[in-house]
């Protein structure tokens, strides 16, 4: 299998979200699979759960993926969202040592989100006929304005600025390695690999839920990518995105 993504790239200063671009666009101007499209700037970037993603001009990655996965069913999509972290977090774990995933798609440093990954699918009955996947990586912004509660850039854990070329292409070989497996069927790989990556794996925490506040373990992901927690006291709980929180 070829590597397909950061085969084209379109580049521009401005949008409002290069994961609108992207889906406006694919399918009206029939882009190829691994289709990129990056920009210095967006007026209305997206992040999870209606937030917005805060990026200085010309300092970050913001970019968008197309991808038409039409070999996964729908309810194994979460291996796509796997694969992406994976390649994000390999990548910056090229400069510092310290990158985890929090479930499901944060990638963090320490106790601070560098990165972030926006996925939106687009399913007929079992299919995913589309797959625009939005990346934003902090790295060489100075300082954040906004309200998120922890955000950092690679700038601030090092005191360099990183070339955004030269990071986009190390990471678009990531991901096309990560692409790879997930066509050719190795999920225990990546699976693998994911859980290793985990934010706080196996290590006992306080969590809240709609219920109550508990103390437990995360031990794995489902099938379904749900959460899998432990609970101290006993039993397993299993959560959706937003369903559980860290205190
Ligand atoms: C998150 O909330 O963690 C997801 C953030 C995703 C941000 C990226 S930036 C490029 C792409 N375009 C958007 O509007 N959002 C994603």
């Amino acid at each position: 299998m070829s590597d397909i993504i950061g085969k084209n790239i379109i580049k521009l200063n401005l949008t409002d979200s290069t994961n609108n671009y992207a889906i406006k666009k694919h399918s009206q101007d029939g882009w190829p699979e691994g289709t990129v499209v990056m920009c210095k700037e967006q007026t209305n970037g997206r992040g999870q759960i209606n937030n917005s993603w805060e990026s200085e001009y010309g300092e970050n990655l913001l970019l968008s993926i197309v991808l038409y996965p039409d070999f996964l069913p729908v309810q194994r999509q979460f291996q796509l969202s796997k694969i992406i972290a994976l390649g994000i977090s390999e990548t910056l774990s090229l400069f510092n040592e310290e990158v985890t995933v929090k479930w499901p798609n944060d990638i963090y440093i320490g106790n601070k989100k560098i990165a972030g990954i926006l996925i939106e699918n687009s399913v007929m009955g079992n299919t995913i006929c589309s797959s625009v996947i939005g990346i934003g990586i902090n790295l060489n912004q100075k300082k954040f304005l906004s309200d998120a509660p922890n955000p950092i850039s690679l700038f601030q854990l090092l005191g360099l600025k990183v070339d955004l070329e030269e990071f986009a292409n190390l990471l678009f070989s990531n991901l096309n390695i990560w692409l790879n497996k997930l066509r050719n069927n190795m999920n225990h790989e990546i699976d693998y690999h994911y859980l290793k990556s985990l934010y706080r794996i196996n290590q006992e925490a306080e969590f809240s839920d709609k219920d109550e506040i508990f103390a437990g373990k995360i031990i794995g992901i489902n099938e379904t990518g749900q959460l899998v927690i432990a609970k101290k006291n006993g039993g397993l709980k299993e959560y959706h995105f937003k369903e559980v929180e860290f205190i």
